[in-house]
């Protein structure tokens, strides 16, 4: 059945107007290249849901430096090797028709891990001597079987900083028109903000204030090595959905913080901090936290279990500004298409006219 939702008309996030609400969301594909680069599995993969109609590609979680990828087949932007990879993406990206933007990683403790499809992932650890490195994380606390992470001194902070710093500035070369910072899923900047990761006693530990200071720092950074006229993201928990975790109160205070320095949309996410956060089953179920987080004063968007063609009509904009479609887009590159269900002709990509 067509659908005239909201979802398919144009938004603006600073001078960058993208086409419509529906975006890929950022999905690892542990598919680099051994210098951390893009392969051809980027280009055929990115590319095809390029062609299927989605307003914004947002290429997977990319790490800042070696250490902040999450698997040794993590792309990478911290070499002109890297940046010669991604001017390929976002190019193709780009003529085959959609909006080019990448997400920033940062790991933190969940990292220096096998891929999913042959070590089971998060469940295995892969050790310096075998290819991987020894994680940093605001307190020595591993995340389930992975190493105990370095805690980290205000050097490795800065140093991170740098990092953000380089990738922004390569992320812009390489021709990406908006960055998404990953804060969420249990990585670095979430692990900051979680008192249940962060144990520090200096100035980054403590209360939620305290906790959000070095997050806000890496918007900081990102933010003054990005241009002004490109759009930044962050994705952030709703909650940790653990007891004693994040409330969804504690991150309506850090989005109105993190939209103060300079963020223009928040992506909203929940839990993922441990194996024991609860996990939401219903469609639409991070979009419904969509309204609370209004009050940060920037558009909100969100992903999780958008996989019908009515969810987008109850999601935008009720809920959210945007929604970005995971799984369902894995399944089929053509999902936006088909949940648009117009005149073939006028949106299919030409070259498949005939197939109507
Ligand atoms: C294979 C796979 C890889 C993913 N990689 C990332 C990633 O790189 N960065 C990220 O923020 N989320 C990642 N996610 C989470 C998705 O972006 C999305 O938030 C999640 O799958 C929920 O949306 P969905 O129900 O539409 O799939 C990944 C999910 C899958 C299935």
């Amino acid at each position: 059945m067509a659908t005239a939702s909201t979802a398919w008309t144009a938004i603006q996030l600073r001078e960058l107007s993208i086409p419509n609400r529906v975006w890929l969301s950022p999905m690892c594909q542990y598919s680099a290249d051994e210098f951390g680069a893009p392969t051809d599995w980027h280009i055929a993969h990115y590319g095809a849901r390029a062609a299927g109609g989605v307003g914004m590609v947002v290429v997977e979680c990319t790490g800042v430096a070696p250490d902040m990828r999450t698997t040794a087949r993590d792309l990478g932007l911290y070499t002109e090797k890297q940046v010669t990879g991604h001017q390929r993406l976002a190019a193709a990206i780009r003529s085959i028709g959609s909006i080019p933007a990448v997400q920033l990683g940062v790991a933190g403790r969940k990292s220096s891990h096998g891929v999913p499809w042959d070590n089971a992932g998060t469940r295995n650890p892969v050790p310096p001597d075998e290819g991987g490195w020894q994680p940093l994380a605001p307190s020595p606390i591993a995340f389930a079987g992975l190493a105990v992470p370095t805690e980290m001194s205000t050097k490795d902070a800065t140093r991170v900083l740098e990092d953000i710093e380089r990738a922004a500035r390569n992320a812009h070369r390489a021709g990406y028109e908006a960055i998404e910072l990953h804060g969420a899923n249990g990585y670095l900047l979430h692990e900051f903000l979680s008192p249940l990761a962060n144990h520090r006693t200096d100035e980054w530990g403590g209360t939620l204030e305290r906790r959000m200071r070095f997050p806000l720092q890496m918007i900081e950074a990102l933010r003054a090595s990005w241009p002004e006229d490109k759009p930044v993201l962050v994705r952030l928990p709703a909650e940790d959905l653990i007891e004693d975790g994040l409330t969804t109160d504690d991150m309506v205070a850090v989005a109105t913080r993190m939209a103060a320095a300079g963020v223009d949309m928040i992506d909203l996410v929940s839990g993922a901090l441990t194996p024991a956060a609860r996990r939401l089953t219903e469609p639409l179920h991070n979009a419904r936290y969509g309204p609370r987080f209004r009050a940060a004063g920037v558009p909100v968007a969100a992903s999780g279990l958008v996989s019908e063609a009515h969810h987008l009509d109850e999601a935008v904009p009720e809920l959210v500004d945007a929604v970005l479609v995971g799984r369902a887009m894995l399944r089929d590159p053509y999902w936006a298409l088909r949940a648009l269900d117009a005149e073939p002709r006028q949106t299919w990509p030409k070259q498949y006219h005939r197939a109507f």
